[in-house]
């Protein structure tokens, strides 16, 4: 099969197609076809050496960790999952997403609702399933204020959604071009910049961030005594400053879950770009920019 990966840590450089065996799938896995990989900022990070302690990978690696495809081969110990299921989830450990195949563990996906497009079902594991797990960790009671920092990328789009399901007033920091759809999901706008917490006039009752640094420092003078920080991109500085990160289930109960949020229109993926598998390279480029309007997407068939 057809993968896109890379030969050793470092930079884009280091990024090439590989021609690799179709895997077989273990105990408890199946192995999938793979219709959509979603392009995250861990991939990048992986590649570059970042997740060497958390991330254990064998050169070459196959990239992605995220797909929704069609079960194909199903392994010894699976419940519930058949050949030619629809599914989505987290690629296991040792496979990537960027390919015509990967093994998923069955514990870590979830069957596709027929409603929710390829596309969009693999973007749910790890940027709508992180804003899910965050926004239940937060633990806001209805009527609270959230501040979601970063809110127009892949996590912080999903988050805003799912806050206001939940009855949360939102204040999403984001640059200027993202403002209009900042409001189209019901939050406040924040200008992002260095003088961004001036522009928040009211006491927040938790903080999501998705930035991280500087911005996380300026964010907690906003917030209420005792209020509830998690960070998912600096966990380090946000238990630093009485925050944490997020604790991530990534089962198939919780992925259900999601999709249904998909399903009965709560939640709207926000897809940015969508590149062929040959382009692979452009799509992690887009999201290693920083600056993603939401979920890049391959689509591999
Ligand atoms: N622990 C986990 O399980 C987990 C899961 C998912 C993600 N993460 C981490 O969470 C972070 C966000 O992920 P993502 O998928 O949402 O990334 P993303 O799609 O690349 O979005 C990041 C967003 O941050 C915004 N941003 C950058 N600098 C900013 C600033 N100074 N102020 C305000 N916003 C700023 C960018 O928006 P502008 O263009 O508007 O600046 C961009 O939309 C990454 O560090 C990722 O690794 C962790």
């Amino acid at each position: 099969m057809i993968a896109y990966g890379f030969s050793e840590y470092g930079g884009p450089e280091t990024e090439f197609f590989l021609d690799v065996p179709i895997p077989d799938p273990g105990q408890g896995q199946v192995l999938v076809a793979v219709h959509a990989a979603g392009v995250n900022p861990a991939d990048w990070k992986v590649r570059a050496g970042n997740r060497k302690d958390s991330v254990p990978t064998l050169l070459p690696a196959v990239l992605g960790r995220e797909v929704s495809g069609t079960v194909v081969q199903v392994g010894t110990h699976v419940d519930g999952l058949s050949v030619g299921d629809h599914v989505f989830g987290s690629t296991a450990a040792g496979h990537g997403g960027y390919a015509q195949y990967t093994v998923l563990n069955a514990s870590n996906a979830a069957r596709k609702p027929e409603s929710v497009s390829f596309v969009a079902a693999a973007t749910l594991a790890v940027a709508a399933g992180t804003a899910f797990d965050a926004i239940d960790q937060l633990a806001l009671t209805s009527g609270a204020t959230l501040l979601v920092l970063g809110a127009g990328g892949g996590v912080g789009s999903a988050a805003l959604q799912i806050a206001r399901a939940r009855g949360l007033k939102t204040i999403g920091v984001a640059s200027t071009h993202k403002q209009e759809w900042v409001r189209s999901v019901g939050a406040r706008f924040v200008p992002s910049g260095e003088h961004f917490a001036d522009s928040v006039d009211t006491v927040v009752d938790g903080i999501f961030d998705l930035v991280g640094g500087d911005v996380l420092r300026s964010a907690v003078s906003l917030i209420k005594p005792d209020g509830p920080v998690v960070s998912v991109a600096d966990s380090m500085l946000a238990a630093s400053l009485g925050g944490s990160g997020v604790t991530r289930r990534r089962t198939t109960e919780a992925y259900e879950a999601v999709a249904e949020l998909v399903a009965n229109g709560t939640l709207h993926p926000r897809i940015d770009q969508v590149f062929p598998l040959e382009h692979a390279g452009e799509a992690l480029a887009a999201v290693e920019s920083g600056h993603a309007a939401g979920k890049v997407v391959i689509e591999v068939t």
